[in-house]
């Protein structure tokens, strides 16, 4: 089965091509170097001569504070690119999987109460800022396209490859004797690694639809922040601050749980906590 990965260079594309290397499996990754996804002529042109069986989509326009300025661009490559990409798997009767994320929902407090385990996939959508709203946009078109799809809602997504905050934290933590952490938002970091592991069997075993993947638990940035340091040795103290204290373009959710009992039971097995993976990927980084 050929898989074409458009994002290539990116966080979880990276770990796309790694893992499909690692497999044996036949695959065309394309960076945005390679393959722009806002331009339907290159996406067509591409895909025909390419003719994958399926299309895996971690491309995105992620920079969330950036987005709130420039909603124009975060849509041509979120809502549009996606489209684009989608048509031509539904022209070619090819299955997608594609990422979005959890800002597509409001992201109150309160939801705590409402979904202890989180937002379920068939949850309200109400996006918590413009870079949620041009990824709600682009599940959208998924949608209309009519293409067989795998709709993947990830959050606080922390892997080998590209940036992240644990890879932050890292580099903060050689730099600062302290540094300071929002404490009152809370969610389940999920290591990349694993949302490919998991896409995949989803994939192979010809499930469809949407699903969402996070690790159990959940924690707020301060206390991840924490964990990193006291897991890698590093003496930096971390302060704890309120949203309000830490002010950012984009509004910010305080509440970013997602639930994956959905995956959970489809695939019968049961989700790494949040701190397994990170010791996972703190050993990939030898840290
Ligand atoms: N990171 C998280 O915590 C998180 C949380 C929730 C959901 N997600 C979702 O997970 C998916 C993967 O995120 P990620 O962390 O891997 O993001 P990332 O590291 O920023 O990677 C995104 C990739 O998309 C590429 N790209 C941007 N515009 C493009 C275009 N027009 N055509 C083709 N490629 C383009 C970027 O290339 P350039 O660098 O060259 O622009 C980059 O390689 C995204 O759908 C994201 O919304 C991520």
């Amino acid at each position: 089965m050929s898989i074409l990965v458009t994002g290539a260079g990116g966080q979880l594309g990276m770990e796309w091509v790694k893992f499909l290397g690692r497999m044996g499996l036949e695959h065309h990754a394309m960076t945005s170097k390679d393959l722009d996804i806002t331009n339907s002529g290159a996406v067509d042109l591409t895909l025909n001569r390419v003719k994958p069986e399926v299309v895996v989509n971690c491309a995105a326009y992620t920079d969330v504070d950036g987005a709130e300025s420039d909603v124009e661009k975060a849509l041509r490559v979120n809502r549009n690119g996606v489209g684009h990409l989608a048509e031509w798997c539904a022209g070619n009767s090819i299955p997608i999987i594609h990422y979005s994320t959890d800002y597509v929902f409001p992201g109150r407090k309160t939801d705590l109460v409402t979904y202890p385990d989180g937002y379920p996939e068939d949850g309200e959508t109400d996006p918590v800022n413009r870079y949620g709203e041009s990824k709600r946009a682009g599940e959208e078109l998924l949608f209309e396209a009519g293409a067989p799809y795998l709709l993947i809602r990830v959050s606080w997504l922390c892997g080998e490859f590209g940036n992240n905050f644990v890879k932050t934290m890292l580099k903060l933590g050689n730099e600062r004797d302290r540094i300071q952490v929002v404490k009152d938002q809370i969610g389940s970091p999920t290591y990349a690694a694993s949302v490919v592991k998991l896409s995949h069997q989803l994939l192979q075993q010809g499930h469809k639809g949407i699903y969402h993947i996070t690790s159990g638990g959940m924690i707020s940035w301060y206390d991840f922040a924490s964990e990193i340091f006291r897991m890698a040795g590093v003496n930096t103290v971390v302060e704890p601050v309120s949203t309000s204290e830490y002010p950012v373009k984009a509004p910010r959710p305080a509440f970013s749980k997602l639930d994956s009992s959905k995956i959970s039971s489809t695939l019968s097995i049961q989700m790494e906590e949040w701190d397994e993976g990170l010791t996972e990927l703190m050993n990939k980084l030898n840290a």
